[in-house]
């Protein structure tokens, strides 16, 4: 495991919602970072089959551009009554023929779509959200980190906080979609403590307790 002997990184992501929570979970540690949007960096094609695959094609494209370790992350919603779709492809869900993004359409494509499945009851509503990370350096070298929060698609979007799926996904061991909290209580991580809730907090405790530690 290669260890990060710098602070200043990109962050290696073209999307609001992720770049904030990213800059969220790396605020404590003092880094200086810019994310591959600000840097107006080109969005690489995610042309990968596995979360790993795209994580490392969007993390190497922003470490060759700026010279920087950099950090992206690539995620998805994995729902088992649909054979794990939309998975990797859960950006490409919200995708309209102008390019632009709905995650209202959506949300709305994953209820018709469980619908159809007859997957009405909670206990036939089961997913869950995966992150990997990737850190790479210039040189090419990269490191993965992994995180997974179980829970249930809610019947209903409720919520207006997060971004993306957010207000349909409750995690377990909640009632309350991640539309329905706040961004600390979605990471449900501070540095040092020992539970993280979102599968991205979960991702990037163990970049931290593997890449980061003393
Ligand atoms: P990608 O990693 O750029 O391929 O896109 C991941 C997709 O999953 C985006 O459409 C996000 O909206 C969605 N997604 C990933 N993480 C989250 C999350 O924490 N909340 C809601 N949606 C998410």
């Amino acid at each position: 495991m290669r260890r990060l002997d710098t602070r200043t990184i990109v962050v290696a992501s073209h999307n609001e919602g992720k770049i904030a929570e990213i800059a969220d979970l790396i605020g404590p540690f003092g880094f200086s970072a810019k994310s591959a949007r600000e840097l107006n960096f080109i969005e690489p094609e995610e042309t990968g089959t596995t979360f790993e695959d795209n994580a490392a094609i969007k993390a190497l494209a922003s470490a060759k551009a700026s010279g920087l370790p950099a950090l992206s992350d690539d995620s998805g919603l994995v729902i088992d009554a649909l054979d794990g779709a939309p998975g990797v492809y859960t950006a490409n869900w919200a995708e309209r023929a102008d390019g632009s993004r709905d995650f209202v359409m959506a949300m709305n494509k994953v209820e018709k779509a469980l619908q159809d499945k007859a997957a009405l009851t909670p206990e036939a509503r089961t997913a869950r959200f995966v992150s990997v990370l990737c850190l790479a350096w210039p040189d090419g070298h990269t490191e993965f980190f992994r995180g997974e929060i179980e829970g249930v698609i809610a019947p209903e979007p409720r919520g207006t906080s997060g971004f993306g799926y957010d207000p349909i996904f409750a995690p377990e061991g909640h009632d309350r979609t991640f539309g329905e909290m706040t961004a600390q209580e979605k990471h449900g991580w501070k540095p040092g403590e020992p539970q993280a809730l979102s599968h991205r907090a979960r991702a990037f405790k163990l970049f931290v307790e593997t890449c980061l530690a003393a």
